[in-house]
């Protein structure tokens, strides 16, 4: 087993991105190797663990174990909380290590269990969607939702180790995976022409890929995740080319109550919009723009935004994250494999381009 590795470095020193199928079996020794904590606590959930469970024990000699609840919205302070039981319960001390085997919702947590708990212990993070392998996972972001909306709560702690074993991907359900793809389509169009036209060589395959295709383009992704926040670890300034296709996509999430899309769902929405708003003002030539649209709906279709208003739609941007000062920053596109960062997108542009993409026009209640 050779996992290939992507070095990111982190104001707290520096952490390893170890990719390569098969890493789940070896994770004991793995951590071994890079002298990861003395004691083991992994916390996952019953559907990963159902799946993947027996041979990660396996590998770690029978660790310690928190199962939290499966989905979205579990991801919330009462389950950190019961990760803090179990912690106490189980003797936890610095020396220990929380080990996050699941996708984004398990890593934001049980992260952000580890970055609080006695001020901060290490953890490892073995992400098992797309989204956790060639996102959250990487960069030390950590949180919970609240009530009021998501990841509103949360921390910067740097994993010791991040262990991504694309095999795994396997057992996804489809929409699941698919979902993940769109956010490798994002690192192609906003940060690399080369992944971009290797999405485009593998598209009739894209979204059932053989298990050898699908690991190089997980590391590119890393790759390039590692390269930009080594540079911006807070989001400062770089890192925010990764929102590209956010700012639309989380207000087809807010105004849809979190139900009806997928996450990377909305982002490819947002992504179209992003584009049409790039093509209107002169910033990105249309063929770059088409062929965007075509890679993503090679995948098959999108759930639909005919029936969305966008007046709604609008409304929601100006509670997103993304506002500073009360700017709203979208990251728009000049060309394949590059994006520019602007504050002065009106809500009438971002409408505009909304309507052209196919979203309902006017507003109206759901
Ligand atoms: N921290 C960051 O920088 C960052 C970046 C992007 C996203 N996120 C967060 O990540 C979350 C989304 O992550 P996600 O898309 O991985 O969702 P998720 O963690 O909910 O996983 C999706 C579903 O797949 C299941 N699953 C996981 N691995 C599986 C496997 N190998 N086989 C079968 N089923 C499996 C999960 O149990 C879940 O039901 C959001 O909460 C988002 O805010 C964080
Ligand atoms: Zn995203």
């Amino acid at each position: 087993m050779h996992p290939l590795r992507v070095d990111v470095r982190a104001a707290t020193g520096g952490y390893p991105v170890l990719i390569g199928g098969g890493l789940a079996d070896g994770l004991g020794r793995l951590l071994d190797e890079h002298r990861v904590g003395r004691r083991r606590i992994v916390v996952s959930n019953p559907v990963v663990w159902r799946l993947h469970g027996e041979r990660i024990a396996k590998s770690l000699g029978g660790p310690e174990l928190v199962l939290v609840p499966d989905g979205e919205r579990h991801k919330h302070l009462a389950t950190v909380s019961r990760i803090y039981d179990s912690l106490v319960r189980f003797e936890a001390d610095r020396g220990t290590v929380v080990v996050a085997v699941g996708g984004g919702v398990t890593g934001d947590m049980a992260g952000f269990a580890a970055a609080t708990y006695l001020r901060g212990i290490a953890f490892v993070q073995v992400p098992t969607t797309v989204v956790a392998q060639v996102d959250a996972a990487i960069g030390g972001k950590v949180g919970v939702n609240l009530p009021a909306g998501k990841n509103l709560v949360g921390a910067f702690h740097a994993p010791a180790l991040v262990a991504a074993d694309p095999e795994v991907l396997r057992t996804l359900p489809r929409r699941e995976f698919r979902a993940g793809l769109y956010e490798v389509i994002k690192y192609g169009m906003a940060c690399s022409a080369d992944l971009f036209a290797r999405l485009q060589a593998a598209a009739p395959r894209l979204a059932d890929p053989a298990a050898d295709a699908l690991e190089p383009l997980v590391a590119d992704c890393c790759r390039i995740k590692a390269a930009i926040v080594s540079e911006d670890e807070r989001e400062a300034g770089p890192r925010r080319v990764l929102n590209f296709g956010h700012t639309a996509g989380h207000a087809v999430e807010a105004v849809t109550a979190y139900r009806r899309f997928r996450h990377g769902e909305a982002v490819a929405w947002g992504m179209l919009v992003a584009s049409e708003i790039a093509v209107a003002r002169g910033l990105l030539a249309a063929p770059d723009r088409d062929a965007l649209k075509a890679l993503v709906m090679s995948l098959g279709p999108l759930p639909p935004v005919a029936d969305l208003a966008v007046g709604d739609l609008v409304a929601a941007t100006r509670h997103d994250k993304k506002v500073v000062d009360e700017t709203l920053h979208v990251v728009l596109p000049g060309r394949i494999g590059a994006a520019t960062i602007v504050s002065d997108v009106t809500g009438a542009e971002l409408a505009a381009a909304m309507e052209r993409v196919g979203f309902g026009a006017g507003r109206r209640a759901r």
